[in-house]
């Protein structure tokens, strides 16, 4: 089963060929093409603008597509079905998509699939990790989320948390713009830190439950910065995601004691993050948690684990009604 991939709910449009037997675990050699373009605009103006990323996605949307068919050497005529992030996201940027998707879908007399993007995330991991099978706690921390979800099954969910105000990289960006960093400023936090230490004790902020905040935090350091004269801008980074990376190990620690389950996931761009992957597997071995991350190539947005996601649907609830529209929230995914 072959299935076009679109994704464009923020800066990235990302388009993918996935061919994969039904029944088989998913694996990254299921990937015929990956094509994503990141949106260089927004880092010049410290942030998404949303009516610029649609007219970006617009530019973008079938070029890209023609590219990942070709890479893939593949034609239209190929395709099982489409794909297509309808949520949550930026709405004009998630109607280029969808749009797309269903125009196509249309014409070439094929199934399309709207995925939600969270869920996509999950795939990433699956694409990444064919060992990987549920039941596993899913992590999934970016720009625009930091969810807390129970995978029961394929396509079976129940999220247990999820940020009260800040995403985790939505800290990053924030921290990283104090510290006159560039945007998307968590790469540039995590390099910095190599060379700082923790000696700045942010308070690890307290949640009950498996629920996030990271606006908190992000204040302490906005005060640090204010109140202090001298202080090493690595010492900051360091300390601020050194106190991050407690703040989610005690999360997981907590929902994997509770939940009995040894198995977490962790993907979303800020999963990249070399220093989160290490101290959270060293907390793990600690505790009999095996952690999994996807390869750093699927972490951020693409259309990859869209098409994943697409073809394990289908197999299970088939099309989706065209009359689907998009959606800038959705509450959990089930
Ligand atoms: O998944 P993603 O590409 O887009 C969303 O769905 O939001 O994630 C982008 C986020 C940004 O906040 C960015 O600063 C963060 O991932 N990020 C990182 C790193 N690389 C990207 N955060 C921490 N460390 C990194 N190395
Ligand atoms: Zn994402």
């Amino acid at each position: 089963m072959t299935f076009l991939g679109i994704e464009t709910s923020c800066d990235e449009t990302g388009v993918s060929i996935v061919t994969h037997k039904p029944g088989q675990q998913f694996s990254l050699n299921d990937i015929l093409s990956n094509i994503v373009s990141s949106q260089y605009i927004h880092s010049q103006l410290g942030g998404v603008i949303p009516e610029l990323a649609s007219r970006a996605h617009i530019q973008l949307i079938a070029p890209i597509t023609k590219t990942a068919l070709a890479v893939a050497k593949r034609d239209f005529h190929d395709l099982d079905g489409i794909a297509v992030t309808y949520g949550p996201g930026l709405v004009g940027a998630l109607l280029v998509g969808l749009s797309f998707a269903k125009a196509l879908a249309i014409n070439l007399h094929i199934p399309f699939v709207g995925i939600n993007h969270v869920e996509g995330h999950i795939f990433s991991l699956l694409l990444s990790c064919p060992e990987l099978k549920p039941p596993f706690i899913s992590l999934i921390i970016s720009g625009g989320h930091t969810e807390l979800i129970l995978v029961k099954n394929y396509c079976q969910y129940q999220t247990l948390g999820s940020t009260l105000d800040d995403a985790c990289g939505e800290a990053y960006d924030k921290v990283a713009r104090m510290l006159n960093l560039p945007y998307p400023g968590g790469a540039f936090i995590e390099k910095l830190a190599v060379n700082g230490t923790h000696t700045i004790r942010f308070p690890i902020p307290q949640m009950p439950g498996y629920n996030f905040s990271f606006s908190g935090l992000k204040t302490a350091v906005l005060y640090y910065l204010k109140e202090t004269k001298d202080y090493r801008p690595e010492d900051v980074a360091c300390s601020f995601q050194e106190t991050v990376i407690d703040f989610l190990w005690e999360k997981i620690k907590k929902v994997s004691s509770d939940y009995k389950i040894n198995q977490i996931g962790v993907s979303g761009g800020v999963a990249i993050n070399k220093r989160i992957r290490s101290r959270l597997s060293e907390y793990g071995q600690i505790y009999g948690i095996k952690f999994y991350f996807p390869q750093p190539v699927m972490c951020a947005d693409n259309g990859a684990m869209i098409a994943a996601c697409g073809i394990e649907r289908y197999q299970r609830f088939g099309p989706s009604d065209l009359s689907l529209t998009v959606q800038s929230r959705i509450p959990s995914i089930q």
